[in-house]
């Protein structure tokens, strides 16, 4: 088993039967940020009134409101694919939120086929994510999914 798949299992087991939305996203940005080497922060942003509002994480505190198209998060809406950025400096209207912060990966959450949100990593390391992270956060992205459809 590789560490997504021992992650998604993980989350499974920590959400399964659990009605709790931000109880829920709280304990995934915590298996997340505490299993993963090498992040300075992993967490969700969930629309709200047409824009990206902060939720749960664990990190440094972040920017509370993302607007559609802006910054890495605001552009996985817009494209409603994942963003993987291996030097944030190179992303044009990248939004720092963490000095520390040098590659990120973001994935879209989708429920009825809206996109509702997103999951967003970063790490102090250029590069830090790669093929094999996109395909292992889709997958986790996809248990979030579930959970928050049966979870409104
Ligand atoms: N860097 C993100 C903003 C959120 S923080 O990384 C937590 C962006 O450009 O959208």
């Amino acid at each position: 088993m590789n560490e997504y798949e021992a992650l998604c299992e993980r989350l499974r087991a920590l959400t399964e039967g659990v009605p709790h939305r931000v109880a829920n996203l709280a304990n995934a940005a915590a298996l997340l940020y505490h299993t993963l080497p090498d992040l300075n922060w992993a967490g969700f942003y969930l629309m709200e009134g047409g824009r990206l509002v902060l939720g749960p994480f664990q990190g440094r505190p972040a920017c509370i409101e993302i607007e559609v198209g802006r910054g890495v998060c605001g552009t996985a809406v817009r494209e409603g694919e994942t963003q993987l950025v291996p030097d944030v400096h190179l992303f044009p209207g990248h939004i720092a939120c963490d000095s520390a912060s040098n590659s990120e990966i973001v994935v879209p959450l989708r429920v009825g086929g809206e996109i509702v949100g997103v999951l967003d990593l970063d790490s102090p390391w250029p590069g830090r994510f790669g093929e094999e992270d996109r395909a292992g956060l889709e997958a986790f992205a996809a248990i979030v999914e579930d959970m928050l459809e049966r979870c409104p």
